[in-house]
């Protein structure tokens, strides 16, 4: 039996809950024993969060104690940063989805810590970065991370202003109460710093100033792009060899990027030998995010089962 501690049930929590549950079978497959939930950490009990609230507890020592592997999923910086530190402290392995936390302090960890779900989420990138470009060098990268602010150009260019556009987002459930990470493009730009580590085992130099987000882009600029036969998107953009990342929008060719709509992304890679590599798929969601975050759990569970 592998015991996960979950700190966080929301949106990406409560899908690991009801995957553990649903997905019972497949797991003690691929894992070659069972997976629970042991414990979750929230912030109050006043309210059931998941469908296993006589786990939930607001005893943060607790669930680490009980856990083989520690989940994070609350998001922010603190607490999350010193719940993975007291997780690696304890000598359990960690498994986040928080982007905005590893791109700023992945170096400051020394346990093992996993982090498939933080970029793309559904999409296994990280990994297939990691471990497949072995023989090949990736020397730039073109990407769309960011689902909302993805619903929010398609939306403008079937006529629809910025703010009416984000309200239909917000309504969606893609935006958030407070959507400026995603709209002034700082959470693509997270996720670009974490694709370019994933291929160089190195932070890029960065800062929050090359990221450009989509509140100045207007109906007269998605025009103009279709006058050219192009479409805009906000594009996430990795300069391998100068070590360089940039989100900004930009007009780029409507057969390669106008189908990815809503919440889907898509990675562009080019490699010196294998020319353009390209992943496409969900890069959000509960259950999607959720199953990137057990893959982890999984992949760090078999070394548990096997020591
Ligand atoms: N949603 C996605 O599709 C997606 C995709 C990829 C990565 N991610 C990442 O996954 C993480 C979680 O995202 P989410 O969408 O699940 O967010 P969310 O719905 O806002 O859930 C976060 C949960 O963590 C809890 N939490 C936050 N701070 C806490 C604290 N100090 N003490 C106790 N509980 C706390 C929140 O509790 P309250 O309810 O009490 O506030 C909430 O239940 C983030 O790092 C996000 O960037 C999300």
């Amino acid at each position: 039996m592998v015991k996960v501690g979950l700190f966080g049930a929301g949106v990406v929590g409560r899908g690991v809950v009801e995957l553990v549950r649903t997905q019972k079978d497949r797991i003690r497959q691929t894992l070659g024993a069972d997976l629970e939930v042991s414990g979750i950490y929230v912030r109050d009990t006043s309210r059931p969060r998941t469908d296993q609230p006589e786990l939930e507890t607001t005893d943060q020592a607790r669930v680490l104690e009980s856990a083989d592997i520690v989940v994070e999923v609350m998001g922010g910086i603190e607490p999350a940063r010193s719940i993975i530190q007291a997780a690696h402290a304890a000598g359990k392995p960690v498994v986040s989805a928080n982007k905005m936390l590893l791109s700023n302090h992945l170096g400051e960890f020394s346990g093992p810590l996993r982090y498939e779900a933080a970029v793309a989420a559904a999409i296994p990138i990280l990994s297939s970065l990691r471990e497949g470009f072995g023989a090949i060098r990736a020397t730039r990268f073109e990407a769309i991370l960011n689902g909302t602010t993805n619903l929010i150009l398609g939306l403008m260019s079937e006529g629809m202003d910025y703010n009416a556009a984000l309200q239909v987002a917000q309504d969606k459930g893609f935006a958030e109460a407070d959507p400026s990470s995603d709209v002034l493009g700082h959470d693509s730009l997270y996720k670009a710093v974490l694709l370019t580590h994933a291929l160089t085992g190195e932070m890029p130099n960065w800062s929050m100033d090359a990221a450009a987000g989509i509140t100045g882009v207007t109906l007269d600029h998605i025009r103009a792009a279709e006058a050219e036969g192009k479409v805009v998107k906000l594009i996430a953009s990795g300069d391998i060899a100068a070590s360089r990342v940039s989100v900004k929008p930009q007009a780029v060719p409507k057969e390669a990027w106008v189908r990815i709509q809503g919440g889907r992304n898509r990675i562009s890679i080019i490699t010196d030998v294998a020319g353009e590599l390209v992943w496409e798929g969900p890069g959000a969601g509960s259950h999607e995010t959720a199953s990137a975050v057990l893959g982890d759990a999984i992949s760090l569970g078999r070394t548990l089962v096997l020591s």
